[in-house]
């Protein structure tokens, strides 16, 4: 009875392939939707032009400063590219940590700290005073009328500094560097993560036209039709389209799918109600996911002799990092037990390890399903623009949880085969991060901007 009961409730984290197919449905036409004059504003999925209008040709160059800001760790970067040859790129770069204080404080302090960590650098490479251009890769949804020029729509992850929301991030970026007086800012691009993340693999696979990241947070980019980008005027060529597809859902196009565990994180998250995508896929979430199941299963008297420890009460415990530990193949279920005593989940049995390990599974399982149904929706609109009956595309992706997890990208890649068999993806894995393709974004603008071709 208790295996049965165990059953029913892993049962609602499973999704069938009708579910599935329904939910790449759903995504395509919010994709849609969020490109149309009429019905943009309505849309779960922002849909948002990023000025990026091409992938690069190897004929950037030049000497830029890039911030990376809002994955795991914030870096600060200086990255100089050489024409001529592709692959010729130097890249140096330092890790500054932003307290949980500085990114829940107000946008003043977060962007000290940020000019303070690009002073610090500069010193650090002996460049005081320098003033290169500068690609900000602001991992947040922003509304850009220009490439110089990013309005944060809103925080998500975990940020929540005030005075933020509503603002171009490059005019509070320049007035801290004037309130600091340490350096003088020349031309800022600002770029999405996924969009600096398609750039820098792009640099050595000219197919790559979806920028992907399953990090902390998930989002995708790719390239749209001008025709089809109705919120931009001009019909020719393409442009990035940054989908924010975290957000999908807010408009209830998940509510059939989700379950008690998720409805707990979504209430528990500093954002309820939003996002909801991306909390049942990315890597802030899933351990939160896991918790709580463990947690339900404990009242339960399901697991742990049905004692609900402190621990296991305690939010952000189960780290998503053990989700990828628990399920190496290699590891013996002792060495889960170990990870469970790490928690201060003593007294676990064996039977406990292989349940524990069960729902790891099923709640990465269905996180790497629902990536790839989305993904179905994002290739299969690419084919369908390009009139082609079978397309060939490469998608470069970024973010801890698809590099660590041992089968995420494996169950992705099922799922987008079985969801979208016209379309024949290559996976990119970026090893460089995103600065590398904020650096070449920011490189064509410079050139475009001193007249240059
Ligand atoms: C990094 C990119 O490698 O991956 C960042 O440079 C991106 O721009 C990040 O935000 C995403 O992964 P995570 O796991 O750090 O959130
Ligand atoms: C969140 C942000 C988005 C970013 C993604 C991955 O979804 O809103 O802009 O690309 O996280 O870091």
């Amino acid at each position: 009875a208790q295996h049965a009961e165990r059953q029913r409730i892993l049962d609602t984290l499973r999704l069938s392939r009708e579910q599935l197919l329904e939910v790449k449905k759903r995504m395509s036409e919010e994709m849609v939707r969020g490109l149309s004059k009429q019905t943009h504003e309505q849309a779960s999925v922002k849909m948002l032009p990023t000025y990026v209008r091409s992938t690069p040709d190897g004929t950037e160059h030049g000497d830029f400063l890039a911030l990376d800001l809002g994955g795991s760790s914030f870096r600060v970067l200086l990255v100089q590219v050489r024409s001529g040859k592709r692959h010729n790129v130097d890249m140096h770069h330092k890790i500054y940590s932003i307290p949980q204080e500085t990114m829940q404080g107000t946008g003043e302090e977060l962007f000290n700290h940020i000019v303070y960590c690009i002073t610090d650098f500069l010193e650090y490479m002996g460049m005081r005073g320098a003033s290169l251009p500068l690609g900000f890769t602001f991992s947040f949804p922003c509304h850009q009328s220009r490439l110089d020029q990013g309005i944060l729509l809103k925080w998500t992850k975990g940020f929540k500094a005030s005075g933020c929301e509503g603002q171009d991030v490059v005019m509070l970026l320049k007035e801290a560097v004037q309130r600091k007086k340490a350096f003088d800012l020349n031309y800022v691009a600002v770029v999405n993560d996924t969009v600096g993340t398609m750039m820098t693999c792009g640099y050595e696979d000219p197919k790559c036209e979806v920028g992907l990241i399953v990090g902390t947070g998930t989002n995708i980019c790719y390239m749209e039709e001008m025709h089809n980008i109705e919120t931009v005027e001009g019909d020719d060529g393409r442009m990035c389209i940054n989908i924010e597809w975290g957000a999908f859902g807010e408009n209830g196009e998940l509510d059939d799918f989700r379950t008690q565990f998720d409805c707990i994180v979504d209430d528990c998250s500093n954002y309820p109600g939003k996002q909801r995508y991306e909390k049942m896929i990315s890597g802030m979430y899933l351990g939160e996911i896991v918790r709580n199941v463990l947690l339900d299963f404990t009242a339960k008297g399901l697991l742990f002799r049905g004692k609900v420890s402190e621990r296991l009460k305690t939010r952000g415990i189960f780290e998503t990092k053990f989700l990828s530990q628990i399920e190496r193949d290699r590891l013996a279920m002792r060495q889960v037990r170990s990870i469970l005593q790490h928690l201060g989940l003593t007294g676990s049995t064996c039977d406990d390890s292989v349940l524990v390990k069960e729902v790891c599974s099923i709640v990465a399982r269905r996180a790497a399903q629902l990536c790839g149904a989305g993904l179905a929706a994002v290739v299969d609109k690419i084919r369908e623009n390009r009139n082609l009956n079978e397309l060939y595309i490469t998608v470069g992706v970024d973010g801890t949880l698809y590099k660590t997890h041992p089968h995420f990208s494996s169950i992705m890649q099922e799922t987008l085969q079985d969801l979208a068999p016209q379309c024949h993806v290559t996976f990119h894995k970026s090893e460089d991060g995103s600065g590398k393709g904020a650096a070449l974004i920011t490189a064509v603008a410079c050139r475009i901007k001193s007249g240059g071709q």
